[in-house]
């Protein structure tokens, strides 16, 4: 651990003059005299890589983050020779790196800085492991505000924080409390009206430091491997998440259902209790998906076991589950307990799999089954392994999803709570210790897993889920961001980790709901379902040691609001599924924080509540006990208040009342929102309509609905339906145009059209130039009209 103050350390080290420079294709390296070399490799005009090396020569280019078929290309470079500087210039950007010591700075095309180094790249060396703490420092102005970092338990604005990055158990964490459970060396500068981002690449224990020491600078550090980052210009921060997202990588996208309500505790069990859970939830009609095991399901803890005692046929318990709707979700673990007689113990010792301590012996470290060793998952044989391992639980028992924990990797009893530093890892070829490693083992666990759920469950889509994770994992899996607590600081916290992960490309999370550790008043678990239901993954969790934490362990109220806000998560299910293909195809986030959504509007650069589910839907939840009502800020625009229809004008900060069963939604004016009707599960009905809420603007607006067959591969073939509408408003008429993409056929007709806002009465309504007559069966008072799917212009002439 670096104690000493980062920036003024008398044994800093900095690189020299430049003493040659060469360019190779997209790369340019500038070598120093005292052995530096700056390789500067331009990925695309406005993505630009900066690595350096001290000892004259580059190791092994390696890294598990980055996506191996991420866009680059650029459209323009050239680098010209100054006298004090070279200057590498793009079709977006210049950077200027100084002759003397390597001092870089990067400015748009009109010369205006965005970036520039204070000091820049230096080093110290590290006698007692080798090799480097590599140092970067940067200049902040003072307006400068900072994102980004993926799980961070603190408000959503940086500045003036210093952060660590080493994938924690933080069981029970608190607001503030550093490091967590995952690892995003990915931050967003703004600064001017301009963002840029940066990726500090590097798997080590890493820290940033937003003018916390020092009011002028931001710096980055890690304690051992290379300084290697990855610059992105915005100007706006959309490109910069998703220009990161797409370097990373996206996801493919889960089944459906997924999306829907999940249900889970440590732990439900026998088999009966499993059951009773499942029928409740029928029995009170509120929808649910998926039920989870938690680790009571196994043998004595040993994964790809079952305790038969208290599951004494789970394929037929798993079979009858899905029969009504529900998928089962296991939970498995890292450690393998150490017996002798357990057949994936016996395995991996066989085959040598298992983590070694420097000396020679394998790695041993108690987790809940008692002593454990541990795979290494980032040898590819064992991922190979571990993948195989997944086929009875998947393919014979019939589980849907995996859910993988522990995987920091997490080790009880001892005071780092991790494995010893000393490890050894294969590193897919690049043999180092834990030190390098500890950061990207529970996403090459989660990779593993994620490719044997994938092999089984093919052609259904696979689900994981994992509680660690790097930069990269989310192209495996989903994550939930751990062992929280049942308390208003808590929902609080929740609510910035799921925005802070989407704007860090990690976007499918969710908190557990109600709080994991310690058990929720009924009024905070209603409050954390309404938040809870517009975050990307919703999942109920609870450690079960204090109580039930299922919607009927509270009364009769919650109930109904518990039921309320499910079923409307199950209506918008198009809406949000929708926003996970933008988020898979584009990069886009699933929630927009407020500076995300208009970064030019300064009003938004400290908002920590509110946030935009998807494009056209704004949320702010209620944080506080005993509240009817919240000051809350509206971004500009038109918004529709969701519960009364009424006009808001944003741009200003007001006072909402709401209601117990209610927490303030907009929808912004001229969208289109498509809405299933409820289910009990995704799938249960079949349904000739879609309904489509039209909030009337004044003005023009593109919303877009993406389906498909819900679930399997034939998406990728084309076998989608792509829904693009745009809505005109005008004094006394409005517009629909539809534009249809893709080969899929949706199971519906209809559209059932509700008009919200309008300001008209309708006289005519014409259909593609015809008109059409109305009545009650078509059009109803409530201002609702139903017509053929098969459209490409609609047209509301108003008195
Ligand atoms: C860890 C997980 C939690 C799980 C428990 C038992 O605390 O974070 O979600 O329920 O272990 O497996």
């Amino acid at each position: 651990m670096i104690t000493n103050t980062e920036l003024e350390y008398k044994g800093d080290l900095y690189p020299s003059k430049i003493v040659a420079f060469e360019q190779e294709g997209d790369s340019i390296f500038f070598h120093t005299d005292n052995k530096v070399i700056l390789k500067v490799t331009v990925l695309r005009d406005s993505l630009i890589r900066f690595r350096f090396t001290t000892k004259g020569y580059f190791s092994n280019d390696f890294s598990y983050a980055i996506d191996k078929t991420q866009l680059h290309g650029y459209n323009f470079l050239e680098v010209t020779e100054e006298e004090t500087y070279y200057q590498i210039q793009t079709s977006k950007v210049k950077a200027k790196i100084q002759k003397a010591d390597l001092r870089t700075s990067i400015l748009d095309l009109n010369d205006n800085v965005i970036l520039e180094d204070e000091l820049g790249f230096h080093w110290e060396e590290s006698y007692e492991y080798g090799g480097n703490i590599v140092k970067m420092s940067k200049s902040s102005k003072d307006g400068e505000c900072f994102y980004g970092l993926g799980d961070k338990a603190t408000q959503l604005n940086l500045k003036g924080k210093r952060l660590e990055n080493f994938a924690t158990d933080q069981y029970a964490y608190s607001k503030d409390q550093e490091p967590l459970y995952k690892v995003v060396p990915f931050y967003i500068g703004l600064q001017n009206k301009q963002s840029y981002g940066i990726f500090f690449d590097n798997t080590f224990r890493t820290f940033f430091d937003f003018c916390h020491e020092r009011r002028s600078v931001a710096s980055f550090w890690a304690e051992g491997g290379e300084m290697n980052y990855y610059f992105f210009y915005g100007p706006k921060m959309q490109d910069v998440v998703t220009s990161y997202t797409d370097l990373t990588g996206k996801p493919e996208l889960p089944p459906l259902w997924v999306l829907g309500y999940h249900q889970c505790k440590w732990s439900y069990y026998p088999e009966n209790k499993v059951k009773e859970i499942a029928s409740k939830f029928r029995e009170l009609k509120i929808p649910c998906d998926a039920i989870y095991l938690d680790i009571d399901y196994m043998e004595g803890f040993r994964c790809f076991t079952w305790n038969k005692e208290y599951f004494p046929d789970p394929k037929k318990m798993v079979a009858e589950l899905a029969d009504d709707g529900f998928k089962t979700i296991v939970i498995i673990d890292p450690g393998i307990k150490i017996d002798k007689d357990y057949w994936v113990y016996k395995e991996a010792l066989e085959k040598d799999y298992f983590c070694k301590r420097a000396d020679g012996p394998y790695m041993k470290g108690k987790v809940w089954p008692g002593e454990c060793n541990f795979p290494d998952y980032t040898n590819p044989v064992v991922r190979e392994w571990w993948a195989g391992l997944f086929k009875e639980l998947i393919s014979d028992i019939g589980v849907k999803g995996v859910w993988n924990d522990m995987n920091e990797p997490a080790v009880m009893e001892v005071p780092n709570k991790t494995f010893p530093m000393d490890v050894r890892h294969v590193y897919d070829g690049n043999p180092c210790s834990h030190r390098k490693a500890h950061n990207i083992y529970g996403t090459q666990m989660a990779r593993a897993t994620y490719h044997g759920v994938k092999r089984f469950a093919y052609p259904k889509r696979p689900f994981v889920i994992t509680r660690s994770a790097y930069s990269g994992a989310q192209r495996y899996t989903s994550s939930w961001t751990g062992d929280n607590v049942a308390t208003w600081e808590h929902l609080w916290i929740a609510n910035i980790q799921v925005q802070r992960m989407c704007i860090s490309g990690m976007g499918f999370t969710g908190s557990d709901i109600g709080g994991f550790a310690e058990q929720p008043t009924g009024e905070l678990y209603a409050r954390w379902i309404q938040l809870g239901v517009f975050h990307p993954f919703c999942r109920t969790h609870s450690s079960g040691h204090h109580g039930d934490q299922e919607p009927w362990a509270f009364d009769e109220d919650v109930i109904n609001i518990t039921r309320k806000f499910i079923n409307l998560r199950y209506q918008l299910l198009p809406y949000l599924y929708t926003m996970f293909w933008q988020y898979i195809e584009e990069g886009v986030p699933m929630l927009k924080p407020l500076v995300y959504y208009d970064q030019d509007d300064i009003q938004t650069h400290y908002r920590n509540d509110e946030f935009i589910f998807g494009n056209q839907i704004l949320v702010c939840p209620i944080l506080e006990p005993n509240s009817l009502g919240r000051r809350m800020y509206i971004p500009r625009g038109e918004w529709y208040n969701y519960w009364t229809n009424e006009l808001a004008i944003g741009g200003r900060e007001v006072w909402i009342d709401t209601k117990f069963d209610e927490i303030p939604v907009y929808v912004k004016a001229g969208a289109i929102i498509p809405k299933y009707p409820v289910q009990q599960y995704v799938g249960e009905l079949e349904f000739d309509e879609l309904t489509l809420d039209l909030y009337y603007k004044n003005g023009k607006e593109n919303s877009v609905v993406y389906e498909d067959a819900q679930d399997g591969y034939d998406y990728k073939k084309g076998r989608y339906s792509f829904l693009s509408f745009r809505s005109i408003g005008k004094e006394k008429e409005l517009i629909v145009q539809l534009h249809k993409e893709g080969k899929y056929e949706t199971p519906y007709t209809k559209y059932r059209i509700n008009f919200i806002g309008l300001p008209f009465r309708v006289k005519e309504i014409e259909i593609d130039n015809e008109i059409i007559s109305f009545d009650r069966t078509n059009f109803d008072t409530e201002g609702s009209l139903v017509i053929d799917k098969e459209f490409n212009e609609l047209h509301l002439i108003g008195w």
